[in-house]
């Protein structure tokens, strides 16, 4: 809270409206029973009367649930990577997971356009690894720059018959802003037309210099076609993910984020999770943003349902109250209460926000008017 009514400080201060009137004019300041001051003019005014003032220091939602406790070295286990295949529109990146997991994703899509972030797992020589797809489409900046924030390694996906492009430059920025490092794929070598060393070339000028080259970026010649050069780029990824070293505690209530969610007509709120630590079950309390709810299902990226997701799982829940946006943190907690209480004080900030950018907007317009 940064105000305070006049006559809500004097009653906090034992005082009668006018005696804190007359100190406010002391000061210099003009004010009625029902106007709001700010905190420092208060603190003044609570002093004159021999009070002495601190700021309430506002608990982030972390250290209301104590969620963000540090783990114990020894809780820590080994975690799947997460990958994100990001690039230009059209470079291949669906075509490359498909031809990875084996499926046939592209012809699903509309238009062959990648509208939201996909999340799926292979296994590869026994290791998981987590993938998501991005759009490349450059309507979906926000929706990249998320992939960036929750991902381990970025693939950055490059046709070699079209090379550097918008959206290529602005992936290697979201992963350089995330720090993630990134493998280069440079793919579509089965076409004539294919240019890697072009690719290459192109790609120092911003700033990504590749293994062959005296630099320290991974590169690798693949088509989503032939399949060619993929186990290299999955052995790869193995590589880079062994040196980092990641880890994660199963063993304490889940955190991740939100991947995507929509509205299904038949079973509500559906929400894709990815797990960054601890497990989720069904039957958990969870918030996410100013939505919470109750697992009342949850199914795996292959379709399965499951009982229980560990870290850098992707799994799609049902049972949130609203919508949640993508990017949001998600926790789960103790009970229904707790959930409810954190999603409705989340609201109530994001309402009082938007008034405070209300207000600004009219004062800056007012300011274009003079
Ligand atoms: P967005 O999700 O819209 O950004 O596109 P994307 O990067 O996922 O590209 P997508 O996988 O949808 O592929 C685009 C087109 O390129 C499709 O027609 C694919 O068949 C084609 N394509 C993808 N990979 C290859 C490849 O290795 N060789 C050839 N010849 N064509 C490819
Ligand atoms: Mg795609």
């Amino acid at each position: 809270l940064s105000s305070i009514q006049v006559g809500v400080l004097a009653e906090k201060l034992s005082k009668s409206s006018s005696e804190v009137i007359k100190k406010l004019m002391l000061l210099g300041i003009m004010a009625t029973i029902n106007q709001e001051i700010d905190f420092d003019t208060a603190s003044m005014v609570a002093e004159e009367f021999g009070y002495a003032v601190v700021e309430a220091k506002e608990e982030s939602i972390e250290e209301k649930l104590n969620i963000d406790e540090k783990d114990e070295p020894k809780d820590l286990v080994k975690r799947p990577p997460v990958i994100t295949v990001m690039g230009h529109v059209d470079h291949g990146k669906t075509s490359l997971l498909d031809a990875i997991r084996k499926t046939k994703v592209t012809e699903r899509e509309a238009g062959g356009i990648t509208q939201h972030i996909g999340a799926y797992t292979v296994k590869v020589d026994g290791e998981t690894i987590t993938f998501l797809d991005t759009p490349g489409h450059e309507a979906f900046t926000a929706m990249r720059s998320r992939g960036a924030s929750i991902t381990d390694i970025a693939i950055l996906v490059v046709a070699a018959d079209d090379g550097v492009m918008p959206q290529t430059i602005e992936a290697i920025n979201h992963a350089k802003a995330a720090n993630v490092p990134i493998i280069v794929a440079i793919n579509k070598i089965d076409k004539p037309a294919a240019n890697p060393d072009r690719v290459k070339q192109e790609l120092t000028e911003h700033g990504l210099l590749v293994e062959e080259w005296g630099g320290d970026i991974i590169s690798v010649a693949v088509s989503a076609h032939t399949g060619e050069g993929l186990d290299q780029l999955l052995e790869m990824i193995l590589l880079v993910a062994e040196m980092q070293e990641l880890k994660a505690n199963p063993n304490r209530r889940a955190k991740g984020s939100i991947v995507e969610a929509q509205l299904d007509k038949g079973r509500g709120t559906v929400a894709t999770l990815l797990i960054e630590t601890g497990t989720i079950h069904v039957g958990d309390s969870v918030v996410a943003g100013v939505s919470h709810g109750k697992v009342r299902a949850m199914v795996d990226d292959k379709g399965k349902r499951v009982k229980e997701a560990g870290p850098s799982m992707p799994v799609e829940i049902i049972g949130l109250s609203e919508v949640p946006s993508a990017g949001d943190t998600f926790y789960v907690v103790e009970d229904d209460k707790i959930s409810r209480q954190i999603a409705e004080t989340k609201k109530e900030e994001i309402r009082e926000q938007h008034i405070h950018q209300t207000q600004r907007l009219s004062l800056e317009d007012l300011f274009n008017q003079i």
